[in-house]
């Protein structure tokens, strides 16, 4: 069938670009392993994915990055790998099991203790105490927690920013569900996609990724 295709070439291709720029890793690949083995859900960016969070980091020369949802610390490295030193990554992790895990894999793929800190508890709350104690704006913001805050964490990431910083969010495509206007679960979402495209203090795209399934990335910069 010409769908199967179509499917398999799209395979081959996040293939052909995974190896040529995202060649095996041992902190990367350990990440996994471990995280997998406490138990936690295989729901990290894809290799690829990551390496265009590192680039994103490059791009904008980020110092200071915060990142909503953590889970075993793996786009962390990329997001930490790509940060300009001195420089601090913040990520924000409701589930202590995930955020000890994490410690162990971002620490163990060199990050120094004083480059990062995860923030445990619920990101609305962090998020909170961010902008109370008038943390410095964020060069960059990666959102990948609870589909449905997105809009939520919307409002957060631009009060915690400043122009010229990027926002990004992942799942921006959830295997096509956002193209159905009665799917529930992609509520959120698409409400999250049109702010930013509508938003006239935001200069938005939302990128296709092939993972398991088609997703995307929402890439905004703040005007
Ligand atoms: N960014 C990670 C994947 C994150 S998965 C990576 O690519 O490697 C989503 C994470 O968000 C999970 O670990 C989940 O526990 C966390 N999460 C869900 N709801 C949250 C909330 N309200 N506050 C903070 N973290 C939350
Ligand atoms: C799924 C994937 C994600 O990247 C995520 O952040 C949450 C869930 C999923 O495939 O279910
Ligand atoms: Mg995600």
């Amino acid at each position: 069938m010409e769908e199967d295709r179509t499917k398999k070439l799209l395979r081959d291709v996040d293939a052909y670009v995974e190896e040529l720029f995202a060649p095996p890793d041992e902190a990367l690949e350990a990440a996994l392993r471990d995280s997998r083995e406490a138990g936690l859900p295989e729901i990290n960016v894809s290799p690829s994915e990551g390496r265009l969070l590192q680039l994103l980091v490059e791009i904008v020369d980020a110092r200071s990055v915060l990142e909503i949802g953590t889970l075993g610390g793996y786009s962390g490295i990329h997001l930490a790998r790509g940060i300009r030193q001195p420089g601090f990554l913040t990520t924000l992790e409701l589930n202590e099991r995930h955020a000890e895990v994490a410690r162990k894999n971002i620490e163990r793929a060199g990050i120094e203790e004083e480059a990062f800190e995860i923030m445990v508890g619920d990101a609305k709350e962090s998020l909170a105490t961010l902008v109370r104690e008038e943390t410095s704006p964020f060069d960059l913001v990666f959102i990948d927690a609870d589909k449905e805050s997105y809009p939520e964490y919307l409002e957060w990431a631009l009060k915690l920013t400043k122009s010229g910083s990027l926002i990004l969010a992942d799942n921006a495509i959830r295997g096509g569900s956002v193209l159905d206007p009665n799917d529930a679960s992609a509520r959120a979402t698409r409400e999250f996609n049109e702010r930013i495209a509508c938003d006239e203090r935001l200069s938005a795209i939302v990128l296709p990724l092939i993972r398991e399934r088609v997703d995307g990335i929402a890439i905004v910069k703040v005007l």
